[in-house]
């Protein structure tokens, strides 16, 4: 069992700890026990996951609540029969959430969580790769509305994350896949998130194999180091007022395209796939980066096979228009994650239009 700590620089000092490995949701009690004691637990999650992996975890002093599965629920619809249930139980202030599956259910639980009676504890156990890696680390808490995707929520951190990596066992290869894109970001990203030599690009490449093959070994030790890098991050800016950003390398183009599909066509980690691939096309366009490695993270990027699915093709104007409605645009101008040397980027915000129109014909 391996544990990252999540320690913000605020003034609360929050800390929370991330265990990360196999069969420990059959052991959730004796984590909430010393993490996070509460008068009463409310598990939300939804059918699919309570099928699969509900009889594993057995927490006392306990209420489930299932909620109707995808993003298309993560609204305000699902949000209210959240509290209103909450509210029902009578669930008091000493009372704590726990969020049991993918992003959608982590994103929304906690934001009833952080509502709540003014804000009741909570707890994240997350069932697909890219919750482990990625959402439910750093205490964004969301739902979309007709105006957007994750336009209303709060910033509000967990009391203790269990990343029980046995449960990514019955995901099917699509989501592994949308994980994966997320974890390559990290490899790409590792040097500037400044806390730790992992040399996570290497591990990748060099480990291909056993990672597609989903041995946990090497499952547990891709997760641990993603929260290390996304918890080095986040300790030095929770609120996203700067470095947190680089956390959105191939986010810039991912988030146009899935736009443009109307969010229909491709997982949002096969368009980050793609909007990794597009950086070091304008990196290296730009001559931020070397052919060395260019070619390198292409290798990488590559090795996982994302395989896209059948897809229109995006003009140029099409894509750039879709990217200033995305929310990091400034003043009108688009805000570009860039490679400039091996695990290392920057934040630009004056791409050369023409450069940035031919590598996205
Ligand atoms: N808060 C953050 O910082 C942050 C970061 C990235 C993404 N997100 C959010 O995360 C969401 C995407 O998360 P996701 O990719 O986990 O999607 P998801 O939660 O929709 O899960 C994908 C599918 O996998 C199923 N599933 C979950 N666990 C399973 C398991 N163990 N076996 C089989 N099937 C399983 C789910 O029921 C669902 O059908 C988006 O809403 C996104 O906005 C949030
Ligand atoms: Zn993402």
């Amino acid at each position: 069992m391996r544990e990252v700590t999540v320690d913000i620089n605020e003034k609360q000092k929050t800390s929370y700890p991330i265990f990360i490995g196999e069969n420990l949701i059959e052991k959730a009690d004796e984590y909430l026990q010393k993490y996070c004691k509460a008068s009463k637990y409310f598990i939300i999650t939804n059918e699919k996951i309570n099928n699969l992996w509900g009889n594993k975890l057995n927490i006392e002093n306990s209420e489930k609540f299932i909620i109707p599965d995808g993003e298309k629920y993560k609204n305000y619809e699902t949000l209210i029969s959240i509290l209103d249930k909450a509210s029902e139980l009578k669930l008091d202030r000493k009372s704590a959430f726990v969020a049991f599956g993918g992003g959608v259910i982590g994103d929304i639980t906690g934001f009833a969580a952080s509502i709540y009676r003014r804000g009741v504890n909570f707890v994240q156990i997350p069932t697909t790769l890219l919750a482990q890696v990625d959402s439910s680390v750093g205490g964004k808490t969301a739902v979309n509305n007709s105006y957007g995707k994750n336009l209303i929520g709060t910033f509000y951190q967990p009391k203790l994350v269990l990343a029980d990596t046995k449960t990514l066992t019955t995901l099917d290869e699509r989501q592994l896949k949308t994980g994966f894109a997320e974890v390559v970001k990290y490899a790409f990203i590792e040097k500037t998130c400044d806390c730790g030599n992992f040399n996570f690009l290497d591990f990748l490449s060099n480990n291909i194999l056993e990672i597609k093959k989903l041995n946990l070994y090497y499952i547990n030790e891709i997760v641990e180091i993603s929260c290390k890098l996304k918890a080095g991050v986040v300790n030095k800016d929770e609120k996203e007022n700067g470095l947190r950003a680089i956390l959105n390398l191939g986010h810039t183009y991912g988030h146009a395209l899935e736009k443009c599909s109307e969010y229909n066509i491709f997982t949002h980690g096969e368009a980050v796939a793609i909007g990794l691939q597009v950086c070091f096309d304008l990196s290296f366009a730009l001559s931020l980066i070397d052919e060395n490695y260019y070619n390198k993270a292409t290798e990488l990027i590559n090795l996982f096979e994302f395989n896209l699915p059948e897809h229109p093709y995006y003009s140029p104007d099409k894509i750039i228009s879709a990217m200033k409605f995305d929310k990091k645009v400034k003043d009108g101008k688009i805000i570009f994650i860039l490679p400039t040397k091996e695990g290392e980027v920057k934040i630009f915000d004056n791409i050369d239009k023409n450069i940035l129109h031919n590598v996205l014909l």
